[in-house]
């Protein structure tokens, strides 16, 4: 008596399960962390470690600290524009036309937060 009731309970649960959740696997792609498209703090060692020092401590005739202290003086779109467009007649180049704007954008962030 109870095995008529609960055997096709069984099946459809069974179905509505499986369909279930075939439907949601399928549309919702697994969250596989993306890694970051850029690495700022391998754009900086790359391209301003040279002449901002390693640790963003300066280097002596080449290019000042950026330290929280020295940027503070400066809006975060100064601290891009200087990125981007350079500063006239310094040894700071514009980087413009070699890194892209989500790049200039992340070491624009990477620079101000990093603790110095
Ligand atoms: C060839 C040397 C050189 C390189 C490479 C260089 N800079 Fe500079 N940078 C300078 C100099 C010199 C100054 C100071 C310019 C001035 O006198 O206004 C400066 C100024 C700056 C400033 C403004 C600092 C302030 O206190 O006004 C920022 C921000 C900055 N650079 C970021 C960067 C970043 C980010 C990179 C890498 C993408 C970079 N720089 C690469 C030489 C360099």
């Amino acid at each position: 008596m109870p095995s008529r009731i609960i055997l096709p309970v069984i099946i459809i649960g069974g179905l509505l399960l499986t369909s279930c959740g075939g439907q949601e696997a399928a549309p919702t792609p697994a969250p596989t962390p993306q890694p970051s498209a850029v690495d700022a703090e391998e754009l900086y060692t790359t391209n301003c470690a040279l002449c901002h020092g390693a640790e963003q401590q300066g280097v002596s005739d080449l290019g000042p600290a950026l330290t929280s202290e020295s940027l503070a003086a400066l809006s975060d779109t100064e601290i891009r524009d200087t990125i981007s467009e350079g500063r006239p007649n310094t040894a700071m180049a514009p980087f413009k036309g070699t890194l892209s704007p989500e790049e200039i954008d992340a070491l624009t962030q990477s620079i101000t937060s990093t603790p110095h």
